[in-house]
C-alpha cells in the first residue's frame, strides 16, 4: 500500500516520510509519521489522534541540530507558523513575538533590516526559532538567552498551552529545561526583547579585525553581523553545499583541579576560565591536535576547515557518521583524559561506551 497523506485544516500528515530532506546532516531515514503544522493551534488535536497518540514523539526545526543514527519509529513533528508579532515597546526595547517555525537567520535579517539591536551575532545559524531556546544558540560572544523574554510552549504533562520567562528556562552553555526535559515541552512561539540603540558585542576573537578590514570605525549592529557572517563562511561549511549540523562537539567544561593539570601538560591548548574556578575547553583544538582534523572514513567526515563539524560527503548514513564520532571522542579521551559530548541529538539515544573501556588500549 502506498503511504498515506492526511490533509486537515492547517495540518499535513505523512505516513513513512523520508528525512533526508529534513535533517541538513542528509541521513536517508524515514519516520513512521510526519506532521506538518501551519498553526500551533492544531497541535493538541493532532497529538491526540488515534493513530498517533501513543507514538514516540520528536519536534523537528530544520533538521540542523539532529543525526539519525536508524529511522525513527514514531511521529515527527513540525511546526511552520512563522509570523513576527510586534508586541509594545518597552521604553528603549522592543517586544516581539515570533512563531517557532520561522528560520531563525530570516528573524536576524529581519530584525537588523529593523534597526534593532541584539541577535547581530547570531547571523546564519541554521534552524528555527522555536529550536534557538533549547540548546541556547550562541556564538561570536552572545548566547540568544539574553535576548529572551519568554518561551511559549504545548506542555504535555499539563496538557496545556504555558509560558515560561526566560528566567525560568535554565538557560546554560548549549543548555535549557527544554533541551534536558525533550518529552515535555513543545515550543510554538519565543518572544523577544530586542535594544532600539543597545550595546554591541564586539570582543569575540576576530570581529575588530573584520571591522577594521570593512574599515567601519563607528559600527552598527548590521555592521557586527556582516563582520560575523564573513568570519562563519570562511570556517564553516554551509549546509547547503555539504552536509554538516555545525558544531558537533560541545566544548568541554573541567573542574579546576583538572584545567590546572591541563595548563601544565597542554599549555597551548585554548581555556575559557569560568565563575566556579573551572574552563571550558577548546574541543577543535584538541581535535586537531590528535590528527582528526579532515579525518574521512568513506563518505563521513570531520570538515578540514573546523575540527569541530562532522560533516556528510555524500551518502554516508547516521550509523557510519556516529561511527566517526565516536573514533575522535576515542581519541580525544585517550590522549587528554576529556570526554566530548555531541551537541546535536543522537537519535535513537546511543548507549554512551564506557570511558575505561577507550583507556584499557593505552
Ligand atoms: N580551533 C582549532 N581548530 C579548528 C577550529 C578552531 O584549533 O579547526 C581553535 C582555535 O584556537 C580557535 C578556537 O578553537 O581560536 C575557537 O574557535 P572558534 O572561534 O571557531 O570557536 P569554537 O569554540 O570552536 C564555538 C561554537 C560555534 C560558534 C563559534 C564562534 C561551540 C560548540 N561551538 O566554536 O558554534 O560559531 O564558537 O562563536 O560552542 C555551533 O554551535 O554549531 C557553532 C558553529
Amino acid at each position: 500500500m502506498p503511504p498515506a497523506t492526511i490533509e486537515m485544516p492547517g495540518v499535513t500528515l505523512i505516513e513513512d516520510a523520508p528525512l533526508a530532506a529534513r535533517n541538513t546532516l542528509r541521513v536517508q531515514a524515514r519516520c513512521a509519521w510526519l506532521a506538518e503544522l501551519g498553526d500551533a493551534a492544531t497541535l493538541p488535536r493532532v497529538l491526540a489522534l488515534p493513530a498517533l497518540r501513543k507514538l514516540p514523539l520528536l519536534v523537528l526545526g530544520s533538521g540542523s541540530n539532529v543525526l539519525f543514527t536508524a529511522d525513527w519509529p514514531g511521529l515527527i513533528v513540525q511546526l511552520r507558523n512563522g509570523g513576527i508579532e510586534h508586541m509594545g515597546e518597552t521604553g528603549e526595547h522592543v517586544l516581539l513575538r515570533v512563531g517557532a517555525g520561522k528560520p531563525w537567520d530570516e528573524l536576524v535579517r529581519w530584525s537588523l533590516a529593523q534597526g534593532l539591536v541584539g541577535l547581530e551575532n547570531l547571523i546564519l545559524i541554521p534552524g528555527t526559532v522555536g529550536a534557538a531556546p533549547i540548546q541556547n544558540i550562541g556564538a561570536y560572544g552572545v548566547e540568544v538567552a539574553r535576548s529572551i523574554e519568554c518561551v511559549e510552549a504545548w506542555d504535555r504533562e499539563l496538557e496545556r498551552h504555558v509560558e515560561l520567562p526566560a528566567a525560568d528556562c535554565a538557560f546554560g552553555y548549549r543548555d535549557s529545561c527544554f533541551k534536558r526535559a525533550p518529552e515535555r515541552w513543545i515550543i510554538t512561539a519565543v518572544r523577544f526583547r530586542l535594544a532600539r540603540n543597545g550595546a554591541l558585542h564586539m570582543d569575540y576573537a576576530g570581529i575588530r579585525e573584520e571591522l577594521a578590514s570593512l574599515r567601519i570605525d563607528q559600527p552598527r549592529a548590521v555592521h557586527v553581523a556582516e563582520a560575523v557572517q564573513r568570519l562563519r563562511t570562511r570556517k564553516l561549511p554551509d549546509p547547503a553545499l555539504i552536509g554538516n549540523a555545525g558544531s558537533f562537539f560541545k566544548n568541554p567544561q573541567v573542574d579546576a583541579v583538572c584545567a590546572t593539570a591541563l595548563r601544565t601538560q597542554e599549555p597551548d591548548l585554548p581555556q575559557w576560565p569560568q565563575a566556579d574556578g573551572g574552563s571550558k575547553l577548546s574541543a577543535a583544538w584538541m581535535i586537531e591536535a590528535v590528527g582528526c582534523k579532515g579525518l574521512r572514513a568513506g563518505d563521513a567526515g570531520i570538515s578540514e576547515h573546523h575540527a569541530l563539524v562532522l560533516v556528510n560527503h555524500g551518502t554516508a548514513s547516521g550509523a557510519q557518521l556516529w561511527a566517526l564520532a565516536e573514533r575522535v571522542r576515542e581519541a580525544v579521551h585517550m590522549r587528554f583524559a576529556v570526554l566530548l559530548e555531541a551537541e546535536p541529538r543522537v537519535l535513537p539515544q546511543p548507549t554512551p561506551i564506557p570511558a575505561q573501556h577507550w583507556t584499557r588500549h593505552e
